[in-house]
């Protein structure tokens, strides 16, 4: 079977495919990561390192609640981890022997630094070691301290000043690692890019709550009768990563390579990335799901992708999504459609007509005797909601209708 070419060429630095680790519990120790890159994975962002002996980790227990909505189980994942609470010497002992194993393999050192000495040693230290690069973390929601983390990613200066730290006393390439949970991620990114980042990782979990237990009162997960406002991720993330990508690779002030992350779990996910700007992948809480085994998929999806395109190398495509995005008040009005039903494939639910009835623009007419929906095309706003809710996959497409003329009696 002919395989696709998914090398990377990210910062200098060569992936064999884009697919990655992010740093947290899947890339935990060596053990952990050889079984990954075995699987195939091109790169591992190790777990977030900090120097124990600035400040100790102690991790809250239990750490994780899924979000399961109705009958879809493990739509999201919410968390209260922490980073590393190993020592600084067992994990630089084992991205050693990572390196020494998987010479040709990527490994990321993700940093956490209290202090700009704390950000040299583990600089130092994850470059002596042989990491190929670093990763800033500047995110994680919900750090035992309160001057660390995601504040210090909603802090153009600090980010600015870290970046410039670590940049003077190392020479692997370096990335900023993103915190959603601010409005616009661009100033925060531009500022990295000051302190001397050579790309912008993105995103970090967002903050959060997703589930309460309604007997006790208390949000979850439950930690001794408490709980907090903490980072998720999974499936339900994605689209919020999408757009912090697309905006990340949009601004041609920035123009800094990418590793895009959040809730990507298939190769389709991954390529949705790519398409708005991702140049590498990263991967945790479908890992957490599903295990290491799931980047074969990815592997042979994308590739298949990519041959079936004529595609010949993943750099052709980047961002080609990301283009057609424009702000919303330029859209072109003058193009509407209207919903059309195949009424052999209709199978009479009502769904679509419930929905357009008390949620749309009362334009499904449903033959009661027959079980049949169709449209009322002069009644009928091309918004879709009858298309989305259908239960059969193709029942319900649209057609475009020629506006400029005013032919079309639905824009009221
Ligand atoms: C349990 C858990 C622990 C995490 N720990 C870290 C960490 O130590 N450092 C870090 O930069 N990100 C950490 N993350 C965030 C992930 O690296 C990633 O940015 C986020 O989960 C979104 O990706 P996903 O939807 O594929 O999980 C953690 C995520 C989870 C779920």
């Amino acid at each position: 079977m002919k395989k696709a070419d998914l090398s990377v060429n990210f910062c200098g630095v060569n992936f064999e495919n884009p697919f990655c680790l992010s740093s947290s519990p899947v890339g935990n120790h060596a053990e952990m990561c050889s079984r990954a890159f075995d699987a195939g994975w091109g790169g591992i962002v190790y777990k977030t390192l900090n120097v124990d002996t600035s400040f100790k980790i102690v991790m809250p227990s239990p750490r994780l609640n899924a979000y399961h909505y109705n009958d879809k189980r493990f739509v999201g994942l919410q968390n209260a981890e922490q980073i590393t609470d190993r020592t600084l010497d067992d994990n630089i002992m084992d991205i050693k022997e990572l390196k020494r194993k998987y010479p040709s393999r990527v490994l990321i050192s993700s940093i956490m630094g209290f202090s700009d000495s704390d950000w040299e040693i583990l600089a130092k230290r994850s470059e002596d070691a042989g990491a190929d690069m670093l990763e800033l973390n500047f995110s994680c929601p919900q750090m035992a301290r309160k001057d660390a983390g995601h504040r210090i990613g909603q802090d153009y200066n600090l980010v600015e000043h870290f970046t410039g730290v670590v940049k003077k006393h190392c020479s692997i390439p370096v990335m900023a690692k993103m915190t959603p949970n601010i409005t616009d991620m661009i100033p925060v990114a531009l500022a990295a890019k000051r302190g001397g980042a050579d790309a912008i990782a993105a995103i970090n979990t967002i903050r959060a709550i997703t589930d309460i237990d309604i007997d006790q009162k208390v949000p979850m997960p439950t930690i001794n009768h408490q709980s907090g406002i903490t980072g998720f991720s999974g499936p339900a993330a994605k689209p919020i990563g999408l757009r912090f990508v697309s905006e990340l690779y949009n601004s041609k002030d920035l123009a800094l390579p990418i590793s895009a992350i959040g809730g990507i779990e298939t190769w389709v996910d991954a390529l949705q990335y790519i398409l708005l700007g991702g140049d590498t992948i990263q991967v945790t809480t479908a890992i957490m799901r599903y295990g290491y085994r799931i980047v074969e998929d990815m592997i042979e999806g994308l590739s298949d992708y990519m041959i079936d395109h004529g595609i010949n190398s993943l750099s052709e495509i980047k961002g080609s999504a990301a283009t057609k995005l424009i702000d919303p008040s330029n859209f072109d009005t003058r193009h509407q459609v209207v919903s059309v039903i195949d009424s052999e494939k209709c199978i009479g639910c009502g769904q679509c007509y419930i929905s357009c009835q008390d949620g749309a623009n009362q334009a499904i007419v449903f033959d009661t005797r027959l079980r049949k929906a169709s449209v009322d095309e002069t009644r009928c706003v091309g918004c879709t909601l009858c298309k989305h809710v259908c239960p059969v996959w193709d029942c319900i497409s649209t057609r475009t209708v020629d506006t400029r003329n005013q032919s079309h009696a639905a824009i009221f």
